[in-house]
């Protein structure tokens, strides 16, 4: 079971007295704004954040060997972790070259879409990320609002004979599989609840979806979500950092780290 990226996380978590995981999400009009401003956000936020999660906003037009890595490296330089938000979902061979390119350029975790099952599916990813030391988080339930059309069905588990959500049984291959973290959506606090009851507090949980999409801190956490990602109502802050400390603030409050 791959636990550097669990320890990784925990470390920064308490070197920062931060659960808020920045999605660095910038878009502008070209290659060069967006290297500038992400760089711009990153220094302005990264004393109140413990991660920082990077999508395809940031690797299709800045590339992973080019842009991103630089802003990798400046986000280690802060001592934050990098999660890579690809949710991996292609056939076994194809996942191997995706995670070894990701890990290459820097990343210390993926987002992988269990959807796929294992063999020759996700199992080659897991497999790279424990020869690399790198950490593998798996989607439960997305935060999105057809999140129910594919995460919510109910399915005939085979080894069991019961029907149960889709989502939960994502949770039980997550302890199965070994996975470092597990993504479920900050706008279904209900569906965290399960989530978290079924991984019996062995793997955390983050939690997008909190500001723009409607998710709200408090009932995230006291659902049993451990890591909150934020993107769009930091990054498009009139004052970022203000923001972030008050995203951090919030949640230590109610978790009573301050
Ligand atoms: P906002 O701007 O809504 O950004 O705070 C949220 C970020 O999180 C990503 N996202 C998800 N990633 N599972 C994931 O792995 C999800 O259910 C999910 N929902 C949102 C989104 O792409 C953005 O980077």
């Amino acid at each position: 079971m791959p636990l550097a990226f669990k320890s990784l996380m925990k470390e920064s978590e308490k070197e920062k007295n931060s659960r808020i995981v920045l999605a660095l999400d910038i878009t502008a009009e070209d290659p060069e704004k967006i290297f500038w401003k992400s760089m711009l956000i990153l220094e302005k936020v990264h004393e109140y954040i413990c991660a920082l999660k990077i999508n395809h906003h940031l690797i299709l037009p800045l590339g992973l060997f080019n842009g991103v890595r630089k802003i990798l490296d400046r986000a280690h330089k802060f001592g934050l972790p990098t999660i890579m938000d690809c949710k991996a979902n292609d056939v076994g061979h194809t996942n191997r070259v995706i995670a070894e390119n990701y890990f290459k350029a820097g990343f210390d975790a993926l987002i992988a879409n269990p959807f796929v099952g294992w063999e020759d599916g996700l199992q080659p990813i897991f497999e790279i990320a424990k020869e690399m030391d790198r950490g593998v988080i798996l989607l439960a339930y997305m935060s999105h609002k057809s999140a129910w059309e594919g995460y919510g069905q109910s399915i005939y588990d085979p080894t069991t004979g019961k029907i149960k959500p889709q989502y939960v049984v994502f949770a039980e291959k997550a302890l199965l599989w070994g996975a470092d973290g597990v993504v479920a959506g900050a706008t279904y606090p209900e569906k965290i609840k399960e989530i978290h009851t079924t991984l019996k507090g062995l793997i955390p949980i983050y939690s997008p979806g909190i500001g723009v999409q409607g998710g709200r801190i408090r009932e995230t956490l006291a659902a049993g979500a451990h890591y909150l990602i934020v993107g769009r109502s930091i990054i498009n802050a009139e004052k970022p950092s203000e923001t972030a400390k008050k995203f951090r603030d919030l949640a230590n409050n109610f978790i009573g780290k301050i």
